[in-house]
């Protein structure tokens, strides 16, 4: 059933409504977010910390009940699959894949090239001399191709490059960005093309909910690429938010601006963090917060998925970066429900194309 604009900005109105005082009648308890999502053809996503997955099966049974989509939190990014040169550890994000096959959910794979969490030997030998510009191409390239090979046909989507924009709208200053200039950027996204030509490949970054200089730096740049005939498929929102902070502004127009230059889009690490302890009125902020960003994913026309970076309050790195902040999450450490859950489960259930 097409549903129109209109009906659909109605029905996620009334969805907001609801955010703050959810009926159980629309919000059904024993079906999870995957079964709400279903009808929309938004994919919902968890970030998934594999060391948890393999401790605790309550973690990893709310995965496959509530989740349709994965994504690695940590055991995909170079750090963690090259500790030592040359030697490539898959085990963790295979078991990953492997499990999301086995219940049906898709995987965003993240990230083929990050300025953290890169393996020391590499930022080590630059910052020795020892690993020159050209030997640096010739590493990322093999890199990519290892990594996007290795999972070729298994992973739907591929964040490429994750956070190379600077929160003043400049290219980030990086090592890539100092030994190889701008033109890494390109050079990633056709070697990931040519390593997994299925695979839908994006671009990553947070404070880029809103429209602002930051998304504005990344709408410029994908212009620019997309004239320079390089595969850029995606722009992925991060949407790391904190309910003591505006709610950014603009964002389907964003998203929208986006789709317009022939790009699909996605919310790709979704938390709405609040300083501790959490109260009633954070609440209700935090579920209108994760609501209305969903919403704008469900009135456009090609955003994709809605991942959110966690979904218990038990893991999550919130605390450990944003001192006296957290809560962060959907279900709360005892994996019970918040406000946000009902909110995100009964727009999805109200909304869709
Ligand atoms: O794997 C090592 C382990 O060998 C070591 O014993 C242990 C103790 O130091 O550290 C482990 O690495 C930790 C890693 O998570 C895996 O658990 C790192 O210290 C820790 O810093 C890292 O934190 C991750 C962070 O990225 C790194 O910056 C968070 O879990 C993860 O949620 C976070 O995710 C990022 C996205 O990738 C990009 N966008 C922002 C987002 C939040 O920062």
């Amino acid at each position: 059933m097409k549903v129109t604009r209109a009906v659909a900005g109605t029905a996620i109105a009334a969805a907001l409504l609801l955010t703050l005082n959810p009926t159980s009648a629309v919000a059904a308890a024993d079906t999870g977010l995957r079964d709400a999502a279903k009808h929309t053809g938004v994919r919902i996503g968890t970030a998934v910390d594999m060391a948890a997955f393999n401790a605790d099966t309550t973690y990893r049974d709310a995965i496959n009940r509530e989740f349709n989509s994965v994504v690695a939190e940590n055991v995909m990014k170079w750090g963690e699959i090259e500790k030592e040169r040359g030697v490539l550890n898959f085990a963790a994000a295979d078991q990953l894949v492997d499990s999301a096959r086995a219940n049906g959910q898709q995987v965003r794979g993240h990230t083929l090239l990050w300025h953290n969490q890169l393996p020391g030997w590499l930022t080590a030998g630059v910052t020795s001399g020892e690993i020159d510009a050209a030997e640096l191409r010739q590493i990322l390239k093999r890199h990519v191709f290892e990594v996007a090979g290795h999972f070729r046909g298994r992973i739907v989507a591929w964040d490429v490059v994750n956070e190379i924009i600077d929160d003043n709208a400049q290219l980030r200053d990086t090592i890539f960005l100092r030994l190889l200039g701008p033109g890494y950027i390109a050079d990633m996204f056709r070697w990931a093309h040519q390593a997994d030509p299925k695979a839908k490949l994006y671009l990553n970054d947070y404070n880029v909910e809103g429209i602002n200089a930051k998304s504005t730096a990344y709408y410029d740049l994908v212009k620019q690429l997309k004239a320079d005939r390089v595969p850029v498929h995606g722009f992925g929102i991060q949407g790391h938010l904190g309910v003591q902070y505006p709610f950014p502004n603009n964002v389907l127009d964003n998203v929208r601006r986006f789709e317009k230059l022939g790009l699909d889009t996605a919310f790709t690490e979704v938390d709405v963090r609040m300083p501790m302890p959490p109260d009633a009125t954070k609440l209700q902020a935090q579920a209108y917060a994760y609501s209305a960003l969903l919403q704008a994913c469900l009135l456009a026309q090609r955003c994709v998925s809605f991942t959110v970076w966690g979904f218990t309050d038990k893991y999550s790195w919130v605390p450990g970066v944003f001192n006296g902040q957290g809560a962060a999450n959907l279900l709360d450490e005892n994996f019970i429900p918040k406000l946000a859950y009902d909110a995100v489960k009964t727009t999805f259930t109200l909304g869709g194309r």
